[in-house]
């Protein structure tokens, strides 16, 4: 290969059109026979085999063009976002979610995702954490390996899977104040806590590709970073794929202060180890010259052009350039891929408040008063980054409620208000309708553009005018359901003292109205528990579950407000309830290299079927390095029917469970005291040498 036919390869344009603001600088250069990647924006396989005869047929070589895309929670079938889905706890439905994204999105063109994104949540006024699995690092493992799987398939070769991309690498969710793309200070000892696990997960389940983050990570930015992407990813993980930089992230060290012109900036990043950059062109222009100036090896851009190329390898893309061209309706929205939508829908959602069993709703219910801003939405619902979804395929909460009740009950609809601003015209229509009925049920939120990327948000409170709408209603004295659609956590203030019952949708995709309606009627028992813990008030962040313990564990808290959030990551009711037996073990002493096994029965102890999550905990109190005050090593969902008892039971493996990295990642497993925790209970055992 010439120097040129290397460098190309290291380099991806974009093609096609995208909403997103930050996206819409996008080069529209004449796509290159030779490019290495684009970023690939068609739903047309048409259009994508143009494009690809191209590169097979004009360039001297014939290397296909890699095509990539953001999806993130489905391509056309559009999926929970990220966040809701952790809140299922169910993997192995995730991973069918992936991959049937990866279907979709492969018979359309796409053979690479940017997804997932495993950047722990650590400020909810981030917009991104909607992106991620929530607060926990092992959460984050789990469900980023189950995408990896669902994307990547048993091999990468097999005609519906495509390449994975772990994201954003590294620390980009510790950015501070949760403002995008600004300086993250994160210490080595977090790095290795909070942020490494989720990556080394996926680069063990073998995801193709990661993608370097914008945040400039304690003094050195996250895309020319060689400790992150060549000490550890490369040298001591032995990933065997490619770096991509993020959007114009390479460029971004010039004002970032790291590098003082492009060409500074191709240098850096190249030398840590990005091997392909994303838009700026940056490549393309320098890195001829500096390997002209022996500020570069060619052994570098070949391990780098050979990296690029072993992934089209083993897509099979030499092989097969081509997609099938099957018209839309054999593509998108088949049946099994509409039941997962609904499924995983309905598993993400997570009842948060349920007084006095406001819900289910009684069946002598004449008349609902379905009133707010996110009854008949139709974008907002599908959440931030959603792909190629289209609104008409949405079926909205309204839709839900029509078909859930028609017959049964009059539905009384009123908008009340839009999402932001200060219209109050519709507060009376409002009300009339909720003197008309017996209960209220209120559906409040956040639009899709509030969260994702550069969404960053001062207040995790829902705007004056929904709060306002919430007030009115209230003065009826007829009992407030509060549905909340939204992205991140919210600060729910007096809303949560003065609901009957909330339920929190998240922003659940194509899917998402049958499941809040059948959720309402009864229909379905909701099973989802918090992946991210939801504040008190905005002043409360940083709050999650896993900080390190205070010198003075009673002291310290804010004295204007409690230390306790609204509700913590675990937390998520059920219309039917489970007794926990006492945490037996199988020993309450032993030596480094015995597993120790725990169980626990779980009843249901209600009148109908329940799905229920047991959630394992390890808390090891004194350490050489200090430990979050607890950590979840496990977790398994299972479904009890009215009266039945199982099993569950956690394998604690010392090495895995019991040990924890220094500051340079070196694990160690030191004898003492721990616990397991699980529910209210907490049972103390002993490691020996
Ligand atoms: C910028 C975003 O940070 C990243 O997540 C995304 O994959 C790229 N743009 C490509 O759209």
């Amino acid at each position: 290969m010439t120097i040129e036919e290397k460098i190309l390869q290291m380099t991806q344009w974009t093609y096609g059109k995208n909403a997103n603001a930050n996206n819409i600088e996008a080069s529209k250069k004449a796509v290159r026979p030779e490019i290495g990647s684009l970023i690939y924006r068609s739903v047309n396989p048409v259009y994508r085999n143009e494009i690809m005869r191209k590169a097979m047929e004009q360039s001297r070589l014939g290397i296909p063009i890699l095509m990539g895309f953001d999806v993130i929670h489905g391509f056309r079938t559009i999926y929970p976002i990220p966040l809701a889905q952790a809140c299922s706890w169910n993997p192995n439905l995730v991973a069918k979610a992936a991959a049937v994204a990866a279907k979709e999105s492969k018979l359309s063109g796409v053979d690479w995702t940017f997804s997932p994104m495993i950047d722990v949540a650590r400020d909810p006024r981030w917009g991104r954490v909607a992106e991620g699995y929530g607060e926990d690092p092992y959460t984050n493992a789990v469900f980023g390996v189950a995408s990896v799987k669902g994307y990547q398939g048993k091999n990468l070769s097999d005609t519906f899977s495509i390449a994975a991309c772990l994201k954003h690498y590294i620390g980009y969710s510790l950015s501070e104040g949760g403002r995008d793309y600004h300086y993250a200070d994160v210490s080595a000892q977090t790095l290795w806590d909070t942020f490494m696990p989720p990556y080394e997960a996926g680069v063990k389940a073998g995801a193709a590709t990661l993608m370097s983050a914008f945040n400039d990570i304690s003094g050195v930015p996250a895309s020319a970073n060689h400790f992150t992407l060549t000490d550890i990813l490369k040298q001591r993980w032995k990933h065997d794929g490619f770096v991509v930089s993020d959007w114009g992230s390479i460029e971004n060290l010039i004002p970032q202060g790291f590098a003082k012109d492009r060409k500074d900036a191709a240098l850096k990043s190249f030398t840590a180890g990005v091997e392909m950059d994303m838009v700026d062109n940056i490549y393309a222009d320098n890195l001829p010259l500096l390997l002209k100036e022996h500020r570069i090896s060619m052994k570098q851009v070949d391990d780098a052009v050979r990296r690029i190329l072993r992934l089209k390898f083993k897509l099979g893309l030499f092989d097969k350039p081509y997609v099938e061209e099957l018209p839309e309706k054999d593509r998108y929205y088949q049946p099994e891929s509409m039941a997962i939508a609904r499924k995983l829908a309905e598993e993400s959602m997570v009842l948060l408040k349920n007084d006095g069993q406001t819900l289910p709703i009684a069946h002598n219910i004449k008349q609902i008063a379905l009133i707010g801003p996110m009854v008949k939405d139709s974008i907002n619902i599908m959440g931030s980054w959603e792909g190629q979804g289209m609104p008409s395929s949405v079926e909205t909460i309204f839709d839900g409620f029509k078909k859930e009740f028609q017959g049964k009950t009059t539905l009384n609809f009123a908008k009340g208000c839009d999402f932001d601003g200060d219209d109050e015209s519709g507060f009376n229509e409002a009300s009339i309708a909720a003197k008309k009925s017996d209960i209220i049920v209120l559906c409040l939120g956040e639009m899709e553009k509030w969260s994702g990327e550069n969404a960053t948000r001062s207040t995790l409170a829902l705007p004056v005018i929904q709060q306002h709408l919430f007030s009115i209603l209230k003065q009826s004295g007829k009992p407030i359901i509060l549905i909340i659609s939204n992205g991140r956590p919210i600060e729910l203030g007096s809303l949560n003292r003065l609901s009957g019952a909330i339920l929190e949708i998240w922003q659940p995709g194509i899917a998402g109205g049958s499941a809040v309606a059948g959720i309402i009627s009864g229909r379905l028992n909701p099973s989802g528990k918090l992946a991210i813990t939801f504040p008190l008030t905005t002043g409360q962040i940083p709050t999650y579950y896993n900080m390190r313990q205070s010198a003075r564990p009673k002291l310290g808290g804010y004295q204007d407000i409690s230390s306790e959030p609204n509700y913590w990551f675990g937390h998520g009711l059920s219309y039917t309830t489970f007794s926990y037996s006492k945490i037996t073990l199988s020993d309450s002493i032993i030596s480094k290299n015995k597993n120790l096994i725990a169980r626990v029965e779980i009843t249901n102890t209600g009148l109908r079927d329940g799905k229920e999550t047991a959630m394992w905990f390890i808390s090891d109190p004194v350490a050489s390095v200090t430990r979050p005050v607890k950590e979840l090593k496990f977790f398994e969902k299972k479904n009890l029917k009215a009266g039945e008892k199982q099993t569950f039971q956690f394998e604690i493996d010392p090495i895995r469970d019991l040990s924890f990295p220094d500051a340079n990642g070196v694990r160690h497993l030191e004898s003492g005291e721990f616990y397991i925790m699980l529910n209210e209970q907490k049972v103390k055992f002993e490691l020996v040498d």
